[in-house]
């Protein structure tokens, strides 16, 4: 056992990410950038990034300001709407609160757990498609497939709609975190318009013919209540889908990593599987699949004898405050009996995760069953291939023996 742990480099040496957080947040409590757009001021400390998450004087950021300009010069604005007025993190009170009183109901509790036995379904089915094949892609074959279905079922696309929703869902990522640079411009406009248009049909039928699902009770929040405006419902759909597959995706995929590079957390997850929910807020602590999220101050502020002005744009670095030694004791250590663990992974105050009991559910159910029906799993390469970016943290490839 001693030697597995010498032999694996994430537990001896510190990923070089974390220690570039953990210079600047030693530094000091309030780091300026002058960027071209601005001052530009970044929180590190967990204290400092879970208050800012409930004052509210920390108001939500506009997304992708440069996606948006860009479709209002291509003649795109309808599409540029859709951004500006359904996206939840994007939005404050009253709009946020009017918005997500309509959709909170089908992320909690009953709603869920009814989910359980489907989650548990999708998991198998994937499971059965790799059984024989001795090696597979946990990131193609399960991570990416597994929060993508769920939600788009949680919504209310039909079954065959899937393969196309993949591919929108897929041309739209970057969505908030958009840079056109590197993004394909044309492809982001055509999905947004299948998306819309989609969605169209889809409101319509469940107006003439409700079910159970959130479609549903869009439909019903335009068309009786006219709580929500059309571009309202395209925007959450849109949004909803985006939110809900690729954080899980990476949670899935770096959670596993963890627990492969640390063989006495996945032993004691192996003899004790009632664990998982423990290991599973430890793996979102550990590598936060959002690393940072962003605010616009609504009246300027004083922190740490900094003066910060109103209009400013603030970065709040969750995967910096999740491994700060003030709050976690051995920051850089993945322990699944942490405790108390109370991170900053979902964010807080309004704008907290909604997805967060579907993303445990998910989660979970995947990881517990992918340790238990595979007892040799191994990882294949010691190379870690992260995903681009500095908003996210995933892997675009996780290559496993079983
Ligand atoms: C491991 C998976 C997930 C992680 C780590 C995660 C993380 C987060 C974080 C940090 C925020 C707050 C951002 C901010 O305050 O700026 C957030 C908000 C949000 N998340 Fe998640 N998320 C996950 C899964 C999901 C899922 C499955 C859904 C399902 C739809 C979802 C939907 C949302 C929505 C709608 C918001 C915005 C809420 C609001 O503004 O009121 N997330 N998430």
């Amino acid at each position: 056992m001693a030697m597995q742990y010498s032999l694996d480099l994430e537990q001896d040496t510190v990923d070089p990410l974390y220690s570039e957080y953990s210079e600047f947040r030693e530094r000091a409590g309030v780091h300026v950038i002058n960027a071209a757009g601005g001052p530009r001021y970044s929180l590190y400390r967990y204290e400092d990034v879970a208050a800012a998450f409930k004052d509210a004087r920390f108001g939500a950021a506009q997304a992708s300001p440069g996606l948006r300009r860009a479709l209002r010069w291509t003649g795109f604005g309808s599409v540029a709407d859709i951004i500006e007025s359904g996206l939840l993190i994007a939005l404050n009170p009253p709009d946020h609160t009017r918005l997500r009183k309509i959709i909170e109901p089908f992320f909690r509790g009953k709603n869920i757990d009814g989910l359980k036995l489907r989650v548990e379904e999708i998991v198998h089915e994937l499971f059965d498609c790799i059984q024989n094949t001795g090696r597979f892609d946990l990131i193609a074959d399960l991570a990416i497939p597994l929060p993508t279905r769920v939600i788009a079922e949680l919504i209310g696309f039909p079954q065959s709609d899937m393969a196309q929703l993949k591919q929108w869902t897929s041309d739209l990522a970057p969505l908030i975190d958009s840079d056109l640079q590197r993004t394909a411009f044309t492809r982001k406009i055509a999905a947004f318009l299948g998306f819309r248009r989609r969605i169209n049909e889809l409101i319509k039928e469940r107006w003439r013919e409700p079910r159970d699902d959130l479609l549903s009770a869009l439909a019903h929040a335009h068309y009786a209540t006219g709580e929500l405006s059309q571009t309202e419902i395209i925007g959450t759909a849109i949004f909803l889908l985006s939110a809900g597959s690729a954080t899980t995706t990476h949670l899935i995929g770096t959670g596993t990593m963890s627990l492969l590079n640390y063989p006495r957390e996945l032993n004691r997850l192996r003899t004790d599987p009632s664990l998982i929910y423990k290991a599973i807020e430890e793996m979102v602590r550990f590598n936060s699949p959002i690393l940072r999220t962003g605010r616009v101050l609504l009246e300027g502020i004083e922190l740490h004898d900094q003066l910060i002005p109103r209009g400013a744009k603030v970065r709040l670095m969750i995967g910096a405050a999740n491994r700060d030694p003030r709050k976690f004791e051995d920051p850089d250590q993945f322990d699944i009996l942490r405790s108390p663990n109370r991170h900053v992974g979902f964010g807080g105050g309004i704008h907290q995760c909604i997805g967060l009991q579907l993303a445990r559910v998910e989660a979970s159910i995947a990881i517990g069953a992918l340790v238990q029906r595979f007892p040799n799993l191994e990882r294949v390469s010691k190379e870690t291939r992260w995903i681009n970016g500095t908003k996210f943290r995933g892997l675009t490839e996780f290559v496993v023996k079983i």
